[in-house]
């Protein structure tokens, strides 16, 4: 990509303050350099107040006095926050939660994706939206609903989600359900099915549910998140030629981000460091500390190097934390420097815009204790100012270009959902697997692009790892492996076929691989086994019976084999790997295929674009490295020549 102008904006909710502020926020905004204002996304109860009783007034002038102030508007569609009408109108269009519970009004998020009367309401608000405000020149982007997924809120076993998942099943197996029944072995248990009408959602059931029956829901239910984003990208591409962008959160996986960002034009999620850090990051206690104010060196770097991959090249940090939240374990006060670092982080990721969350704090409901660029009185809080020093530095060198990478890992949402159905064993899980490899080789100071099963060109890179993918297709194989890229399969990689059975050979199921996986077993966090020379194997261990082409790649030190160079020259590695493990592991493929690396120091990560080279000290404190030494919170941009 070229390099580009990268840009600041905020989030901005006119409808929760006097109207004769307005003018005085937009100037501030422009006046701090900001290109970007967002709002709308919450605003239903006053623009639908009432059944078809539109009032677009107040947002027409919000809207002026934005734009007239130099300000690009992005327009939320507000479909995240039904008010109570729609609730009146449509008792059953809660979402229902795996417990049988229905999830009540007031707060958000409280609809069932697959209720057809909440859909048919969507598309009325989202259609007066876009016919309104399609020609405004002042709407440069859209925002398809807020976070699907945040809170929980996708999976939902409503009694709408149950009728639409019996005609999807229906659509999937046809006509015939035994065709059902063999697939997913409903022999055993009795578990066979006369007719689609008798099958019911896979909550609630004395013991597990069948695996097979609840992978199926889970992806009738991804369906449903990309279909319902569908019905507003349409009707928005009706009226409006702006771009459209869903803000996608940190770490929810409950859906396939890709099929929905196939319908989008930039992607973007909103980057909450410090609240990730303590309650999703997956960070050791003892992390939790160290980066208590700073964020997990890798948790943000990671979904902006996904996104990238889901806007296909477009994405934007759409909401930036500026100072504490409220939402998370705890909620501390960034070390000062960290929302500069963040936000430099995501333009050296590649991020056309970074939007700080939320331009004000609101003295009032939910969200009054967090943060925003001001405070409720209107001062600026420190998050404004670095705000203001990112602006500076930005208008003196705008341009960056964007990194490429030698080393890229499939992400599969599919996958994580196959993960989730069937763990074997607690707190196993494919994103922690996926990042623990991701962390590795960013230790070693290497860009990394994540690959999906649409990515049209594999053959630039000269690596790429396929961890955890547990179904996958001979032909996305061949795919992969076209070009001259080694390939790193498994733990758990085509562990299954069809809807969540054993291959009839035994797994992997990889043309490439043919050692065997013979036996799994896995363990409680406290066990590990000692690999040769280096690190431990933890929780997830394939017992692997190898081919007579393949051979040992990766010991323990019982002698035990846990990786293999196969035969057609790829690598199989049967599992989880602690920290130094993996990092041990990488460096020898790295060295293998003499590929440059540096072991950066602990809390420093590095990511490369075509002309420069940034540096990010997420440390509290002064620490060496081979650039010099880096205060806490630095960044430094080194240009190349
Ligand atoms: C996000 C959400 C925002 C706001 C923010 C607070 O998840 O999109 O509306 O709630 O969190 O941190």
């Amino acid at each position: 990509m070229k390099p580009i102008n990268r840009e600041l904006g905020t989030c901005y909710y006119p409808e929760h303050w006097p109207d004769d502020i307005w003018k005085d926020d937009a100037q501030k905004m422009a006046d701090l350099g900001l290109k970007w204002v967002r709002i709308g996304e919450f605003a239903w109860s006053r623009l639908e107040p009432r059944e078809t009783e539109f009032c677009f007034e107040w947002l027409d002038r919000a809207v002026d006095i934005l734009g007239k102030a130099g300000l690009s508007v992005v327009l939320g569609t507000p479909t995240a926050a039904p008010p109570t009408w729609v609730l009146k109108k449509y008792p059953d269009m809660l979402a229902v939660d795996s417990e049988g519970r229905r999830r009540e009004f007031g707060s958000r998020r409280h609809y069932c994706f697959s209720h057809e009367g909440y859909r048919e309401q969507c598309s009325i608000i989202v259609r007066k939206l876009a016919e309104h405000y399609g020609s405004n020149p002042y709407i440069e982007a859209w925002q398809t609903d807020n976070e699907y997924g945040c809170h929980d809120t996708t999976i939902s076993y409503s009694s709408s989600a149950l009728k639409s998942f019996q005609h999807w099943l229906a659509k999937v197996y046809g006509n015939d359900v035994n065709k059902l029944n063999e697939d997913w072995g409903n022999v055993f248990w009795s578990m066979e099915y006369q007719s689609y009408d008798e099958i019911r959602l896979p909550n609630l059931t004395v013991t597990e549910p069948n695996p097979s029956h609840a992978l199926a829901f889970r992806r009738f239910t991804s369906s449903q998140v990309s279909s319902f984003n569908r019905i507003q990208t349409e009707i928005i591409r009706e009226y409006s030629s702006a771009p459209i962008i869903h803000n996608f959160m940190g770490r929810i996986t409950d859906f396939d981000h890709f099929e929905v960002g196939k319908d989008l034009d930039i992607a973007s999620w909103d980057s909450y460091p410090l609240g990730f850090l303590l309650d999703r990051a997956g960070a050791t206690e003892e992390e939790k500390f160290q980066f208590l104010r700073q964020g997990d060196p890798d948790f943000q770097a990671f979904h902006h190097d996904l996104y990238r991959s889901v806007g296909d090249g477009r994405w934007w940090v759409m909401e930036q934390q500026p100072g504490p939240v409220n939402w998370a374990p705890y909620n501390p006060e960034p070390l000062p420097g960290m929302i500069r670092l963040w936000t430099w982080e995501a333009f050296a990721h590649g991020a056309e815009t970074v939007s700080y969350f939320r331009w004000r704090q609101v003295p009032f409901a939910q969200e009054q204790m967090h943060s925003g660029l001001l405070q409720p009185d209107s001062a600026p809080a420190p998050g404004y100012f670095e705000a203001k020093q990112i602006k500076e530095e930005l208008v003196a060198s705008p341009m960056i270009s964007s990194g490429s990478s030698d080393v890229a890992i499939y992400f599969d949402y599919d996958s994580d959902a196959a993960w989730q159905v069937q763990p074997m064993g607690k707190n196993l899980n494919y994103f922690q697997l996926v990042m623990d490899h991701y962390r590795a080789i960013r230790r070693l100071g290497l860009n990394v692009d994540f690959v999906h099963k649409k990515t049209k060109d594999f053959s630039r890179y000269k690596i790429i790892s396929v961890v955890g993918a547990i179904h996958i297709s001979s032909q996305l194989i061949s795919r992969i492996s076209s070009g001259k890229a080694l390939v790193i399969f498994g733990p758990r990689t085509g562990a299954k076929v069809g809807n969540m059975k054993i291959p009839k050979k035994l797994p992997p199921n990889i043309d490439l691989v043919k050692s065997r996986i013979v036996r799994v077993e896995t363990l409680p966090p406290n066990e590990s086994l000692d690999i040769d020379p280096f690190g431990n194997a933890i929780r997830y261990i394939e017992t692997l019976k190898l081919d007579s082409n393949a051979s040992p790649y990766l010991k323990l030190k019982t002698g035990k084999v846990i990786a293999t160079r196969e035969g057609s020259g790829a690598i199989y590695l049967g599992a989880m790997v602690d920290r130094d493990g993996l990092i041990g592991f990488y460096q020898k493929l790295f060295e293998d295929i003499e590929l440059d690396f540096i072991l950066m120091p602990d809390g420093v990560r590095r990511r490369c674009t075509e002309n420069e080279e940034f540096w990010f000290n997420y440390n509290d404190k002064v620490i060496q490295t081979k650039i010099g030494n880096m205060q806490p919170a630095d960044v430094i941009r080194l240009r190349l020549v």
